[in-house]
């Protein structure tokens, strides 16, 4: 459905061509101070017409406050965040009358519903991010500012063109032969990166060794009205331990849900995600070790902060692959709705590639994840609060009174 969250509970709405998009939340705390300026610097960064490397759609979609917060501050009750959708061209998609886009979702809207929006991808089109990042604006910065946590997602490849991330390398002699699981740069990338260094550059990859060999990329997709895919790595750092649902609602699972939940997304790693399957486990485990202040930590983070779907209180960190955008300008054999064999030539604006765009979006909906799993925690840690501790049982069972 429409609907993402438990207790961080949001519902965007809207079409591509339709009077406007934009979001409900509920659970958002009262007293949080809040203006619309707040929401608007992710929105900006989401929007189109950005660069010459994203669809020329002229939208600058300025957020109105429709409910839930008076004088700057939030009530405690649902927030309405509406965006006017006002670059519509629905004449740009007569050919889609005709033919369902080939990879796109004209034709399983059509099979699912009996019905579908006369133009533009409707429902699918990434113009329906636009409430998730109005939402995940507000529950980023919430976790900022009161929690420290920081989430920043870049632009990690464009086609075959990556940020060095894997190292792995094999013997003759040695098999499980292991330079690093990861490359140690992509180690480093992801402990310093900000969200301004990511956007010194129009293609959103704060690596100067890889971003223009991508921007250039992008260009000769577009040049050849053709399109592109990529992924997008996001790193969650100052999170606590003990985040995430077992079993079912895992906290990679939940982040996997998230992210697969974006138009475009095929695939998914958690921390050394396939990577780490090439690996053998002495190498791959992440051994404890004494933090300076007491308590554990591991002294490498291979598991991507999270094992047996809880967080560790390491960072966090995964990475989203995008596919080529579907609808292009290249001339494509194909087949009309009604089995009639043509050539669907799209014309339209679209994104040659979506990725610089997406990185907003990631972040946003990591922070929804973040958000819920920390109300959920909350919940908990709250009603178990009153409880007297307990003292009678071994510390391998039972943290002591103030470590909870
Ligand atoms: C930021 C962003 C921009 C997008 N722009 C386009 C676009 O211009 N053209 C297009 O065909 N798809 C675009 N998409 C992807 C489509 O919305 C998506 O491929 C389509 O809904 C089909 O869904 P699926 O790819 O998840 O199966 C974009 C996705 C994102 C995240």
């Amino acid at each position: 459905m429409s609907t993402f969250g438990t207790l961080f509970r949001v519902t965007t709405y809207g079409e591509s061509h339709c009077a406007s998009v934009g979001c409900i939340i509920d659970g958002v705390p009262p007293g949080l101070k809040l203006t619309a300026a707040d929401i608007q610097v992710q929105l900006s960064r989401r929007r189109p017409g950005q660069s010459d490397l994203t669809t020329p759609r002229n939208e600058k979609d300025l957020v109105l406050i429709q409910s839930g917060i008076e004088r700057d501050y939030t009530l405690g009750t649902p927030i309405g965040l509406l965006v006017k959708n006002e670059d519509q061209r629905p004449h740009d998609y007569t050919e889609t009358d005709l033919y369902p886009r080939p990879s796109h979702a004209d034709y399983t809207y059509l099979t699912k519903y009996g019905i579908k929006a006369s133009s533009g991808g409707g429902r699918s089109s990434a113009r329906e991010t636009i409430g998730r990042v109005a939402a995940g604006a507000i529950a980023d910065m919430y976790l900022k500012q009161i929690h420290g946590i920081e989430i920043v997602a870049f632009v990690s490849s464009v086609g075959k063109i990556s940020v060095p991330s894997t190292t792995i390398s094999s013997t003759e002699e040695d098999e499980d032969h292991v330079d690093d699981v990861l490359n140690p740069e992509y180690i480093e990338l992801l402990s310093t990166v900000t969200r301004e260094k990511v956007d010194e550059d129009v293609t959103r990859c704060p690596h100067a060794g890889t971003r223009e060999a991508m921007r250039a990329r992008i260009i000769r997709a577009k040049e050849a009205s053709d399109s592109i895919g990529g992924t997008v790595t996001c790193v969650i750092r100052g999170l606590p331990a003990g985040l995430g649902e077992p079993v079912f609602d895992k906290f990679h699972a939940k982040l996997a849900h998230a992210m697969l939940s974006i138009p475009a997304t095929k695939a998914f790693e958690i921390g050394s995600g396939f990577s780490g399957t090439q690996v053998p486990g002495s190498r791959h485990n992440d051994p404890f070790v004494l933090k300076e202040n007491g308590g554990l930590t591991t002294s490498t983070n291979w598991s991507g902060g999270v094992q047996g779907g809880i967080t560790n209180g390491e960072d966090v960190y995964f990475k989203v692959g995008f596919k080529s955008p579907a609808t292009i300008s290249r001339p494509q054999e194909t087949a009309q709705y009604d089995g009639t064999p043509g050539t669907l030539a799209a014309r339209g604006r679209h994104d040659p590639c979506v990725v610089p765009r997406a990185v907003p979006i990631v972040e946003s909906m990591a922070a929804l994840v973040v958000m819920d799993q920390l109300m959920i925690q909350n919940a908990r840690r709250a009603t178990a609060a009153p409880l007297p501790p307990i003292t009678s049982l071994p510390p391998t069972m039972v943290l002591p009174p103030g470590n909870k």
